[in-house]
């Protein structure tokens, strides 16, 4: 042994003791673990010990940063001014991306924009977008930063060999029984962005039935952890908590939340998904340096929709990565599902919960979402739902209408019967912004 060799069971006990772990001490295990050199189970009980003892704030930024050195970082410094990026952790019928590229970059910011497929309820910002016919992602890092420059939007696949530590780390925690703690979490996603290469982060924290963290209290610890990673870090970060006790908008499915998208940068959009693009949007302004305050940068984005600028943004989006930018004025060009089935209410009352999750898994079960990898998506599919929570509802009212290419949708009609319960009594439509965090 050197003389100042590290031992993986050192630091272990260490964090398992309660004290607080050294920025060589964090390295070494993400290198280590990266490389294969400190095995699964020394790494599984190092979460453990984690899970029960927490970080501080400096551990939690140093964990960060090692995992984002842990693979490639992506460079955008070809792209002039401060590059935005916005998460969510994740929601149904979550249309928000499609809206904010255009509309952010609409005021000048500049939106570059990395996104995946992955699984889920419906396919993801890439396979929406492919819902407009001609559209594609493949561009090059050159073409990526030029159209970024001229026109403030690009959207291209993700590439590259991003934070296999946390890849490791994230897989080793879902069977150790350690993937909710917050440090854990924290750095985990605050990682993936910051090795993406963005300025500046904002952040949008689900929180409720169809979200990861099920009670606003640890969305907000949550929200708050990220928050203070990213600033430590330098890169300017700022998050909302908000609602997914019932999933966002009307549409869920890919090219209906396209047509969505357009309706909502045109300025009729479902409230509910307005509202929250245009919080998000203030937060991405305001962090990209374009506006003093949330408020003055509301009002920008209130402007680009109302003069039309942002959905001219969005047609020249389209136009340049191959898209038919007609699809804008008239969106029966999109993909069409041959049935829709209504959804009649069978009783009278006020709507009480329209679970999210199991929604959205109605929606995959038409195939508008990938349950494996190789799955292949219908992008004509999902579900328009025509009642939220708090909405009076008389019988024979159409609660929602599906859009399927089979006939026999008898599974996914009962899917959405036995998820959204009615009330005798009125129900309160829930806030949508629990929390806005500015640090
Ligand atoms: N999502 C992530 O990317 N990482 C986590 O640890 C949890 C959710
Ligand atoms: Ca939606």
């Amino acid at each position: 042994m050197g003389y100042n060799a590290m031992r993986m069971v050192d630091i272990i006990e260490k964090k398992r003791d309660g004290h607080e772990l050294t920025t060589e001490e964090i390295r070494f295990f993400i290198e280590g673990y990266t490389n294969g050199s400190i095995p699964d189970y020394q790494a599984s009980s190092f979460a453990m010990a984690v899970y029960f003892q927490d970080m501080t704030d400096r551990e939690r930024a140093d964990l960060t940063m090692a995992m984002v050195e842990s693979g490639d970082q992506i460079d955008l410094s070809a792209i002039e001014g401060i590059k935005v990026d916005k998460h969510s952790t994740g929601g149904v019928g979550d249309t928000t991306t499609l809206v904010l590229g255009p509309l952010v970059a609409a005021t000048g910011v500049p939106v570059a924009k990395m996104s995946g497929r992955g699984l889920g309820h419906t396919g993801g910002t890439i396979d929406k977008l492919e819902a407009i016919e001609g559209f594609h992602v493949e561009l090059t890092t050159e073409q990526f930063a030029k159209q970024v420059n001229d026109i403030k939007v690009a959207v291209i696949g993700q590439s590259g060999n991003l934070t296999p530590a946390d890849k490791k780390l994230y897989a080793l925690r879902d069977v150790t029984g350690t993937v909710s703690s917050i440090p854990l979490i924290a750095s985990s996603i605050m990682s993936k962005k910051i090795a993406a290469g963005s300025d500046a982060i904002v952040l949008d924290v689900k929180t409720g039935d169809g979200a990861f963290m099920k009670t606003v209290e640890d969305s907000v610890k949550l929200a708050k952890a990220m928050v203070k990673i990213g600033n430590a870090v330098g890169r300017k970060t700022m998050a909302i908590i908000s609602d997914m006790n019932q999933p966002l908008g009307f549409a869920i499915g890919n090219a209906l939340e396209v047509k969505e998208a357009i309706e909502t940068l045109q300025g009729n959009g479902p409230e509910d998904l307005t509202e929250l693009c245009l919080t998000l949007g203030s937060q991405m302004v305001t962090v990209a340096g374009h506006a003093d305050s949330l408020e003055e940068a509301r009002k920008q984005l209130e402007e680009v929709i109302a003069n039309g600028k942002a959905l001219d943004v969005f047609k020249q989006f389209i136009e340049a990565q191959g898209g038919n930018p007609a699809v804008v004025d008239d969106p029966t060009l999109l993909p069409q599902a041959a049935y829709k089935i209504d959804v009649p209410a069978k009783e009278a009352g006020y709507v009480g919960h329209i679970v999210a999750d199991a929604i959205g898994t109605a929606a995959m079960l038409l195939g508008a979402g990938r349950a494996t990898k190789e799955s292949e998506i219908d992008l004509a599919v999902g579900l328009m739902l025509h009642k939220k929570v708090g909405d009076r509802v008389e019988v024979g009212d159409s609660l929602a209408t599906i859009y399927a290419n089979r006939e026999d949708v008898e599974e996914v009609l009962n899917k959405i019967y036995s998820n959204i319960t009615m009330s005798a009594t009125p129900v309160e439509a829930p806030a949508l912004i629990e929390e806005i965090i500015t640090e």
